[in-house]
């Protein structure tokens, strides 16, 4: 409902010059320590998708935990995306930079023919988002849709993802 669903944007922690000087910091902590509050976000996340994805990828280290909610929920398949170094022997690589760093992805597998939904906590600069479809389709994988739970408009992802579904945004 809108109520709950207001009540789950309040619960997203707002703290200034993290991780970085300048940086207005949104952690969706809060948010998902709160049953309903994960309930209703991850309903939201992937109710405009449902029935059109058979995976759902998230980057880790927050994509991770929203991605394996909405995998468990609509009964599919899960890629936990890993950060550069973590996977054994990647078939698929790409660099990208961040709001406040720069970092690389990797992941391996074939995913011919699986329809991909990309989930993560927030759309920044969309450097994140934009890195992970390119890695998704270097995996032979078809990127059905982009849900993200906070679209920070400030910063311009929604040039680079012109299509992401964000729950909330500010
Ligand atoms: C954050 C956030 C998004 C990304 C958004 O992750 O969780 O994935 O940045 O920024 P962008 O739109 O500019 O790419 P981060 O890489 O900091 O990793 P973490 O989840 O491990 O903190
Ligand atoms: N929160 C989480 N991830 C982010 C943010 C933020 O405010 N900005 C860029 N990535």
């Amino acid at each position: 409902s809108p109520a709950q669903l207001t009540r789950a944007e309040s619960l997203i922690a707002i703290t200034p010059d993290f991780p970085k000087p300048g940086v207005l910091f949104r952690d969706i902590g809060p948010m998902l320590q709160d049953a309903d509050a994960l309930r209703t976000v991850t309903e939201a996340l992937t109710a405009p998708f449902e029935g059109g994805f058979d995976l759902v990828a998230g980057v880790e280290a927050r994509g991770f935990v929203l991605a394996g909610a909405v995998a468990a929920t609509a009964g599919t398949g899960l890629l936990p995306i890993r950060k550069a170094g973590k996977t054994p022997q990647p078939t698929a690589s790409v660099d990208y930079a961040l709001e406040y760093g720069v970092a690389t992805i990797e992941a391996a597998g074939d995913l011919t023919g699986r329809r991909v939904l990309l989930v993560d906590d927030v759309l920044a600069t969309g450097g994140t988002l934009v890195a992970a479809a390119r890695l998704v389709e270097q995996l032979g994988g078809e990127v059905a849709g982009v849900a993200v739970v906070l679209e920070l408009t400030a910063l311009g992802g929604r040039e680079r993802v012109p299509d992401a579904h964000a729950v909330f945004a500010a």
